[in-house]
């Protein structure tokens, strides 16, 4: 009973968080929170990151990633399409939005759309906050 019920709640829930990336393991999903905050502590290390750049390359790392309209997996923000891992992309910022996966950073790509920074792996810089 207990068992059903859950099932009931958690079906929406999957529906709603929109992603058909594949749901990480809690363990999964600590250790990508990890490498992004070791992404940001490296780079306050290094004075040539601490730079404002723009724009940065990333790197999708899950396949069946979408991107959308705003960073929000809610239907205001419907997705416009997907990535596969290994696809490059090109960020001009990153924001706030809503929390996937324990990571509420979006990063903001140069065809104007958005895509959960959890599925991202940067390289050459951390991109700047969006104004
Ligand atoms: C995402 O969208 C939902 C539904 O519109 C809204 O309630 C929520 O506050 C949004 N989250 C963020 C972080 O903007």
């Amino acid at each position: 009973m207990k068992f059903a019920s859950s099932a009931l709640f958690i079906a929406p829930l999957l529906a709603f968080i929109g992603t058909t990336a594949a749901i990480p393991s809690p363990a999964d999903a600590v250790s990508g929170v990890k490498t992004k905050i070791e992404q940001l502590v490296n780079a306050r290390g290094s004075d040539e990151l601490l730079v404002a750049r723009a724009p940065v390359t990333g790197t999708v790392n899950a396949d069946a990633v979408r991107y959308r309209r705003c960073p929000n997996t809610s239907s205001a923000c419907d997705p416009i399409g997907q990535y596969n891992r290994g696809q490059r992309i090109t960020i001009i910022c990153r924001a706030i939005g809503e929390t996937v996966n324990g990571w509420s950073w979006w990063d903001r790509m140069d065809n104007g759309w958005w895509i959960s920074d959890y599925y991202v792996d940067w390289t050459g810089g951390v991109p700047d906050v969006c104004p």
